[in-house]
């Protein structure tokens, strides 16, 4: 279980940290307990998928997705989650490239928007290294 609490850096709404799988072909599964959220997935060569978490859904990240939860909400939001125990975690892979490419910002109307994150650099998918 994991507790996200509320709140935003300047229009960006908080996040967790976010990882890769260290063996990256494990899936994980995140189910929504209380709140409002964003699975923010992104595959190293840049494609990212922006997924809610709302009531009663399960959201599958499926292998090879980098992934991180988004707290687009007033509340904390809380999360259940699964996966195989060898997985761990390679938290490096989005501080190199300086995040995930698009941001999840307030859109003023109070829903979220995503975003392109002016601090992103191109991730390369042979070596892992940024350019
Ligand atoms: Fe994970």
């Amino acid at each position: 279980m994991s507790t996200l609490y509320p709140g935003k850096v300047g229009d960006e709404f908080i996040f967790t940290r976010g990882h890769i799988h260290a063996v990256s072909d494990r899936p994980e599964i995140y189910v929504r307990q209380s709140g409002r959220g964003v699975m923010l997935m992104e595959l190293e060569d840049g494609t990212v998928r922006a997924e809610p978490m709302t009531p009663n859904s399960v959201v599958y990240v499926a292998p090879h997705w980098i992934h991180r939860s988004v707290n687009v909400g007033a509340e904390p939001l809380i999360t259940l989650f699964c996966y195989p125990a060898d997985a761990g975690q390679d938290y490096a892979i989005i501080e190199r490239a300086g995040g995930i490419r698009d941001l999840i910002v307030d859109d003023g109307t109070g829903g979220w928007k995503q975003v392109p994150n002016p601090r992103y650099r191109f991730r390369s998918t042979a070596t892992g290294a940024t350019e």
